[in-house]
């Protein structure tokens, strides 16, 4: 590498709008830095340059900042293609201005690598460099690395406050086409309250975890109940997609060691963090944490190295052959893929391994059965009926692994709300009487 990185820092280095002038031309397909470490200040910059160009073509999945570049006036000028929806693309996913590609996400890097979408520009987000001129992707390598590997122009915002993690999460400055300095505090992502019903799920999730069970485990209110509940647990483990400030609390506890760990031994293997300050300030330079992109976290051969893989995500509904809805309600996307499928695979390779879809039993109010007898016509199936193992609601958990269509309809109903079953029941009668 080279030995004078400073001096190519320093002739680098430029404005986010001199960069989007220098980098991007009409017809590019650009990928954006993912989740917390959006590069916000070059999305600004494009919304400011664009009249000059005409269908650029915008790759990411979650976007925790101000979305300048989804706004209806980059109609014509930008044309966004998500992987995964939250609440600042939906609106635009709604209006039609917003296209999404469905994918498994540990497929995305193999995209970028085939040319499936050649990387024209990538814009990132990195730490500052270390002493020899080495950045950090900080809290999001997931396709981030892989897409600025693949890209013919790299401009990065480096940022000050981005924390330095090791793993294989590091690019050299002299890969960097256009530098913009900035010095900007990650967006926080607050913890999701636990409710009663949330404890009660937590805490029936929890009776399915041993010691030294490897997790993975995402972000929201179950998750953030079921680590609460692991509380007597020794040695656990995490090979996880993302994890937030409940990870961290139960590594300062001492829950979390990674001791027993078949693969990443003794550390804490992720692909994006998100949480509040305290959680940016504790990985910063964690030689615990290692991060690592998500063509191979997410892979069902990588995860299924750990013995005793324990995976926990949520859904939206699920009908009674345990076909899972997890990403759209009827024709409505709502968030994406993600690293469901991946990880209910992942799990089913682990030796000792289990996956764990929890959700509470009803949805508005109460109002809904997320247990329902079929799913709305145009659903959306994440997870196949052959892909889940343990279904959990606030009622108890059933292993619809092994069992047949009419013992699997009949677990679910015994998991469902009390009010929906006599529904549920009759359907079954139907169906199978
Ligand atoms: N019918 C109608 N509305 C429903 C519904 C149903 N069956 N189920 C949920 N909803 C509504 C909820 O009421 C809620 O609406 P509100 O925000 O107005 O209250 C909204 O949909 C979201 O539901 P919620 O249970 O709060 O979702 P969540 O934020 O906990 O996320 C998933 C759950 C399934 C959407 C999320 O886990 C996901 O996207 N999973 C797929 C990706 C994945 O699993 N990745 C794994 C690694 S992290």
């Amino acid at each position: 590498m080279s030995t004078n990185w400073q001096e190519y820092y320093a002739s680098h280095t430029t404005t986010a709008l001199s960069a989007v002038q220098a980098a991007v031309k009409s017809g590019d397909f650009l990928v954006f830095g993912h989740a917390v470490a959006a590069p916000s200040d070059l999305s600004k910059a494009l919304f400011e340059d664009r009249e000059r160009l005409t269908d650029v073509k915008v790759f990411h999945m979650l976007y925790f900042a101000e979305p300048w570049h989804l706004r209806p006036e980059m109609k014509g000028h930008v044309q966004p293609i998500l992987n995964f929806l939250d609440k600042n693309s939906r609106p635009a996913f709604r209006e039609k201005r917003v296209d999404y590609l469905p994918c498994h996400f540990h497929e995305l890097p193999s995209f970028f690598e085939e040319g499936v979408y050649p990387v024209d520009v990538a814009f990132i987000s990195v730490s500052e460099p270390n002493e020899e001129g080495y950045c950090s992707f900080g809290v999001s390598c997931d396709y981030t690395k892989p897409a600025a590997e693949c890209a013919r122009i790299v401009v990065a915002e480096v940022n000050k406050q981005m924390p330095f993690i090791g793993g294989d999460n590091l690019i050299h400055v002299t890969k960097l086409d256009y530098i913009v300095p900035v010095d900007r505090p990650l967006v926080e992502i607050p913890p999701a309250p636990i409710g009663e019903v949330e404890q009660r799920i937590g805490e029936i999730c929890a009776e399915l975890i041993e010691d030294g069970d490897t997790l993975q485990i995402g972000i929201g209110a179950i998750p953030d109940a079921v680590l609460q509940c692991l509380q007597g647990r020794k040695d656990l483990g995490l090979h996880t997609e993302m994890f937030t400030d409940g990870v961290m609390h139960m590594i300062q506890s001492g829950h979390v060691t990674g001791e027993k760990k078949t693969l990443h031994h003794r550390k804490v293997a992720s692909s994006i963090i998100m949480g509040s300050k305290a959680l940016y300030d504790f990985i910063d330079h964690n030689e615990m944490i290692e991060m690592y992109p998500v063509n191979h976290m997410n892979d069902p051969y990588v995860i299924g190295q750990n013995d005793r893989m324990v995976s926990i995500n949520s859904c939206l509904e699920i009908d009674l052959y345990g076909q899972v809805a997890s990403e759209a309600i009827g024709l409505e996307q709502f968030s994406g893929t993600g690293g469901q499928v991946d990880y209910l695979r992942g799990a089913k390779r682990s030796r000792g391994g289990r996956s764990i879809l929890a959700f509470t039993s009803t949805a508005k109010g109460g109002t809904v059965s997320r247990i329902v007898p079929v799913l709305p016509p145009g659903a959306t199936v994440t997870s196949g009926r052959n892909e889940v193992d343990y279904i959990a609601t606030e009622y108890g958990a059933v292993r619809l692994r092994g069992l047949t269509l009419r013992e699997r309809a009949l677990a679910l109903v015994s998991i469902a709300h009390p009010d929906f079953r006599p529904g549920l029941m009759a359907a079954i009668e139907e169906r199978f009487s």
